[in-house]
């Protein structure tokens, strides 16, 4: 890859990628940092923390975020390390740690770790193995140019944490243009930890070429220990240009990071489409409803009367691209009214309320 000015100008779709973080740490810190001992906040491409433009980079954003958290929830020690590679970037992604030291809480430790993701890693952990520890609960930002230094093998470590979560820039374009060069294919072995995307390479279909490339990294992410693996499609001037992919073990995170990429509104350049209904476009301001009614009564028709819960954790899983803001209001209180699906009065005090213990029949 050619050599590029330590600052470089940030693209319409970062901005996006940027949002989606900051949406979602705004529900990460209060819970996660309220709830544990230590937190971890690895930024395992940290870039040099600036665009050219003065924009902000994720480490910056992942701390400015901590700080505009409510106090009273961060009782953890949190703990942020930025690895980078390059030592131009990392330099100056230091310089401007040192002014941030100064503003973070004292329960706070920043380190600026120059060198590879994967070599970092893998020297910690081997280190947490010897003491029969794992990594402290984790969110990791997995966020390359390209494809090298990313393996599925780091990853699996991760998720050694129940609590840890994985958010990971798939390099689509990338990878679609360079999948069949021979030294190119080693690299997606590690990518995936495994061989089998390369049945793509025999898909005539684009298409369907895609469908492999992504099923088999999805796979790949929940047989690391993701239990809830979402994928969000970033399009680029109407191009699938990259995708995001957010694996977690934990309900709540999954909602939350749905929550947070329903945030980003479409900008004029790019847009976020669904994974379950890619036609779905993120973030607009009037969201079509219908496919989630579809998917509902496709999953319960069957099932007699359902409490509320289990619906709800099936809009709030990794089973549809919806979450759990969109139940109530906007989908079961149409299908009530059009009379698709049936409410037992018994359980629940008065019309259209949905409260807990409710029982609902699709019909
Ligand atoms: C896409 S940029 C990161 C942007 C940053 N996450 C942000 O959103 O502001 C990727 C960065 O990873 C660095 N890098 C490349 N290979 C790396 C590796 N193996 N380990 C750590 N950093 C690496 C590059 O120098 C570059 O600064």
């Amino acid at each position: 890859m050619a050599k590029r000015d330590v600052l470089w100008p940030i693209e319409p779709h970062t901005k996006g990628k940027h949002l989606v973080l900051e949406n979602y740490l705004a529900a990460w810190w209060p819970i996660m940092a309220s709830s544990n001992k230590r937190v971890l906040f690895i930024d395992g491409f940290a870039g040099p923390g600036k665009y050219s433009g003065e924009e902000d980079g994720s480490p910056i954003i992942a701390m400015r975020s901590l700080l505009n958290s409510p106090r009273r929830m961060l009782r953890s020690h949190v703990q942020f390390r930025f690895i980078e590679a390059d030592s131009t970037s990392a330099e100056h992604l230091k310089s401007l740690c040192e002014r941030w030291k100064e503003s973070l809480p004292p329960n706070c430790g920043l380190q600026v770790i120059p060198g590879a993701f994967d070599e970092h890693l893998t020297s910690v952990m081997d280190d947490l193995e010897k003491q029969s520890t794992a990594l402290d609960p984790a969110f990791v930002m997995i966020d390359p140019f390209g494809v090298s230094g990313t393996p599925m093998s780091v990853v699996r470590r991760i998720f050694k944490n129940p609590r840890s979560e994985v958010l990971i820039t798939y390099m689509y374009e990338y990878i679609n243009r360079f999948k069949s060069t021979y030294s190119f294919e080693h690299k997606l072995d590690e990518l995936y930890g495994c061989a089998n995307w390369r049945q793509a390479l025999e898909e005539i279909d684009p298409a369907r070429r895609d469908r492999i490339l992504f099923d088999v990294y999805e796979k790949q992410l929940r047989a690391a220990g993701a239990r809830y693996v979402l994928r969000f499609n970033l399009f680029k001037g109407g191009r699938l240009f990259y995708a995001l992919f957010f694996g977690t073990q934990d309900l709540t995170g999954c909602d939350k990071m749905k929550q947070a990429m329903w945030k980003v509104a479409p900008d004029g350049d790019f847009a976020f489409h669904g994974y379950h209904t890619e036609q779905l476009t993120l973030g607009l301001e009037t969201v079509d409803f219908v496919p989630l009614m579809n998917e509902l009564s496709g999953r319960f028709r069957n099932s007699g009367w359902v409490k509320i819960e289990e619906i709800e954790n099936f809009v709030r899983s990794d089973e549809t691209d919806y979450h759990s803001g969109h139940l109530k209001v906007k989908t079961l209180r149409p299908m009530e009214s059009e009379g698709t699906i049936l409410v037992d009065e018994k359980t629940r005090r008065r019309k259209f309320a949905y409260t807990p213990g409710t029982r609902i029949r699709f019909v």
